[in-house]
């Protein structure tokens, strides 16, 4: 007798084909030759910048003193290690992150995540009903990909050099029915963008907040307006104003701001963090948090918690150092390499991605210059021998960084985001020198 396959949820059925970009990665990852192959596709840090020793001398401080770090090889609670909490809150404090104050935490709570920002972000989507999402477009892929997945409609509004267009987003609500308008269920900003690095503006940030109390109190609801920080301490650029905190000017109380200590110490730790009004919003996020297995490894959180308490403003320093050099090295040779063939270019002041958009290149991977730097275009003096090609090279097509259904799709076809972060400059510099050669072979 014929038997069925597993019946799988209408998630579970969008699930089980591969995201395209992790296809893309993973393809390239099989065979990967170091030091040989260049990847300025993922999102990785660079590996230098991650404070071994300090993290060595962390774990041996926490496992010596168990009176302030209790069982910390056990189970710890759903929302963090009280001693991470405090920490996070006095490093916010004492570092005047954005303006935030000994007040605002009268009104607001810390929570952590089970599995970095991204178990957040998650969570998210089992606790809120499905409907519309607002973000930008660009948009981070990894995070629209799994709300689409989940039976969520992302909606992107364009962004210019200050972030998301807050004029476009008035001009998209007026234009929505009142139907459409109770579906939003809430808002995703990232605040320095990933793909493009675009730091969003002080005044955008609070017209935004502006904006969703307006909207919030016009559905006679609070609609959650989530910023995602990732990168907010990565602003490597002086001449950038102070980013300001959006939970200052919230009144109403929607703003959650999630953080991260992946990029200023190691992603490996999944130390991510929610900032957020006191209520049931926050409660069900920590019961989730429990659900899935509580917050993050309760040593994790501990040794995190001591970094944070001992030279984290010196190791920040050290972080962005290092990236200012490397966007300010990388932007000299885009401009030497790729000069004429760019028409515009983000980022530079923030994160370590830049997103360029070509004249008249099409970047997608179905394209000749895709194929090129791939070595897949069937071409032997191209690809090199079948045992042996000569060097990829990978970054990220525009075209999976706009929404199919958004204003930027064509545009995305011949933009793509390269990160600076993980690879060392002189192969950055290699693979610059293999995009010229493909756009010249394109022409
Ligand atoms: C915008 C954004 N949010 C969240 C994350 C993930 O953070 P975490 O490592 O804490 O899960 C990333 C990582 O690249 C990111 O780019």
């Amino acid at each position: 007798m014929k038997i069925d396959d597993i019946r799988l949820s209408d998630y579970g059925k969008a699930s089980s084909i591969p995201a395209p970009v992790n296809q893309m990665m993973t393809d390239f990852a099989v065979g990967f030759r170091d030091g040989y192959d260049i990847n300025l596709g993922v999102g990785y840090v660079n590996e230098s910048t991650i404070p071994r020793l300090q993290i060595q001398t962390a774990c041996v401080a926490v496992l010596a003193n168990p009176q302030k770090y209790r069982a910390s090889l056990n189970y710890g609670g759903a929302q963090g290690s009280p001693n991470l909490i405090e920490s996070i809150k006095r490093y916010h404090i004492d570092n005047k992150i954005g303006g935030i104050t000994q007040d605002t935490f009268s009104s607001r709570e810390v929570v952590i995540g089970a599995n970095g920002a991204t178990s957040l972000l998650e969570s998210i989507t089992h606790l809120l009903p499905t409907g519309i999402v607002i973000t930008a477009d660009p948009m981070y892929y990894i995070y629209c990909n799994d709300l689409e997945r989940k039976g969520f409609s992302v909606i992107t509004i364009p962004e210019d050099n200050e972030g998301l267009q807050t004029e476009l987003l008035q001009q998209r609500l007026e234009a929505l029915s009142n139907s459409e308008k109770s579906a939003i269920q809430f808002l995703y900003v990232v605040t320095v963008n990933n793909p493009t690095c675009t730091i969003l503006s002080n005044n955008r940030k609070r017209e935004l907040v502006e904006i969703v109390t307006k909207l919030s109190r016009e559905v006679g609801h609070k609609i959650p307006l989530i910023f995602d920080n990732a990168y907010t301490e990565l602003v490597h650029d002086d001449t950038v104003e102070p980013l300001e905190s959006a939970s200052c000017y919230d009144e109403l109380g929607i703003v959650y701001e999630i953080g991260t200590l992946s990029k200023i110490l190691a992603p490996g730790l999944r130390i991510g963090y929610l900032i957020g009004p006191k209520g049931s919003f926050l409660n069900s996020i920590v019961q989730r948090t429990s659900d899935i297995g509580f917050s993050a490894p309760l040593i994790n959180q501990e040794i995190a918690s001591y970094l944070l308490d001992n030279g984290i403003e010196s190791q920040i320093e050290k972080v962005n150092s290092g990236y200012h050099q490397k966007s300010e090295q990388v932007k000299i040779w885009i401009d030497e390499l790729l000069g004429d063939n760019v028409q515009s270019i983000r980022g530079g002041s923030a994160g370590f991605y830049y997103y360029l958009t070509l004249t008249d290149t099409p970047t997608d991977s179905n394209s000749d210059f895709f194929k090129f730097l791939t070595r897949t275009t069937g071409h032997v003096d191209i690809d090199g021998p079948t045992n042996n090609p000569n060097p990829k090279v990978i970054y990220i097509p525009g075209e999976h960084c706009v929404h199919p259904n958004g204003e930027m799709v064509d545009v995305g076809k011949r933009q793509m985001r390269i990160s600076y972060g993980f690879e060392e400059l002189p192969h950055i510099h290699a693979a610059l020198k293999y995009m010229k050669a493909a756009i010249d072979s394109c022409d």
